[in-house]
């Protein structure tokens, strides 16, 4: 059989390599989960009745584009969070961000850049579709270090400008997952000016942007849309998962230029699985409440205000600006993780899953993410456990 040679070099997902590395061995205690981002906080309490209501729309092919009304939903979410008003041909609903994500490699990036093979930027540590929707293309996947020296943000301003020339697409997160830094407004503006001068285009994951400590993270659209830059330079992707607590819904949006828009609708035409009806009707609604999603942020400030103090005076521990990992320097993630389990029971993920070496270099590697979304006392119980055992 032959199959594709561009996927060959793509790792294990990190979590079955996770599952080979700890299953083969029995938890020193009772096991708690801190590896997947899987929020576990409760889900809005309309939804149901929402969904209930909706149900004959299962019998219905869906909308490709979307519902008006869901449309106009994320339209006055985006101006009450970011201020621009966007027209309905400049969003799409998706089934959560990480369908769009990988589409927009397919949806937006050219075979060539300037006759030579395209690149698509992202920073490592990443979530880990950015690379597998750069190889689907056929595109370079350029990783470029989020690190403590870089405020965890990538440099990509600091990449050589014939390399720069060549990119076709950058992915941004922020708040960053795994290591929760948030992308600053002066950071986007001149990455906007970047994208600009070298003719690429900026998606910027932003699914993490409602779980903030101070203030609301800056996005990438508001920049945009304040510094003047052509709106087929950015795309922002949000999600339902991590602000309303529904992983399982599977809805999001992406929103951009118009062009672009048109040409991730156009793919997913004749691809692409649209968001069911009762689905967009609960979306809408969920869109329009933000009592819930305050709910939820003061749960999870409740839970870094836990960390911070069974951390406190950890050399190297900071408080993640957003989303709702930590990200802990220990000496070998691997090792650490393994130790831990065999231990103490707790779970979490090595940081070099997350990354990718590169020259012989993984930016992950001297670190574990711990995920603080398990209720807060089985939380407490497993943060004081891992320092014990790592920090001890
Ligand atoms: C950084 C990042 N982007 C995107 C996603 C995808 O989320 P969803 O498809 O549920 O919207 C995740 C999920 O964990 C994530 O961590």
């Amino acid at each position: 059989m032959a199959f594709p040679k561009r996927f060959l070099n793509l790792p294990d997902y990190a979590f079955p390599r996770l599952r080979k590395l700890l299953d083969v061995h029995a938890p020193g205690g009772e096991p708690i989960a801190m590896t997947i981002g899987e929020p576990r906080h409760p889900m809005p309490p309309f939804v149901g009745e929402v969904l209930a209501e909706s149900l004959h729309g299962f019998a219905q092919y869906p909308p490709n584009e979307g519902t008006p009304e869901l449309l106009a939903a994320i339209s006055d979410w985006i101006a009450r969070r970011y201020g621009p008003r966007l027209g309905p041909e400049r969003i799409m609903p998706l089934n959560g961000t990480r369908e769009g994500l990988f589409d927009a490699c397919m949806a937006l990036c050219p075979e060539t850049k300037g006759g030579k093979p395209p690149v698509v930027l992202m920073p490592n540590p990443f979530y880990q579709v950015y690379a597998a929707a750069a190889l689907s293309v056929g595109a370079e996947p350029v990783y470029v270090p989020a690190t403590a020296a870089t405020g965890f943000l990538p440099d990509y301003a600091g990449l050589a400008p014939d390399l720069l020339d060549r990119v076709a697409v950058a992915y941004l997160c922020s708040p960053a997952n795994p290591q929760g830094a948030i992308a600053p407004r002066a950071y986007l503006a001149d990455l906007l000016g970047l994208a600009e001068r070298h003719g690429f285009t900026l998606l910027a994951d932003e699914c993490y942007s409602e779980i903030w400590r101070d203030a609301p993270p800056t996005g990438a659209l508001e920049v945009a849309a304040e510094t003047g830059a052509d709106p087929e330079r950015v795309a922002i992707f949000h999600s339902l998962s991590k602000r309303s607590n529904l992983p399982g819904l599977r809805s999001g949006f992406v929103a951009g230029g118009p062009q672009s828009i048109a040409r991730f609708r156009q793919l997913r035409n004749y691809g692409g699985a649209p968001l069911p009806l009762p689905i967009q009707r609960v979306s809408e609604r969920v869109w329009a409440d933000e009592a819930h999603v305050e709910e939820n942020r003061a749960l999870y400030h409740e839970k870094f205000r836990i960390a911070d103090q069974v951390f406190s005076g950890l050399q190297g521990y900071r408080t993640p600006d957003g989303g709702f990992f930590l990200w802990l320097p220990v000496e070998d993630g691997e090792a650490a993780a393994l130790k831990l389990w065999r231990e103490t029971g707790v779970r979490v993920l090595p940081g070099a899953y997350l990354a990718r070496e590169v020259e012989g270099e993984n930016p992950g590697k001297g670190y574990i993410r711990v995920a603080m979304v398990a209720p807060s006392e089985e939380m407490q119980r497993g943060l004081i456990r891992l320092r014990d055992c790592l920090y001890g």
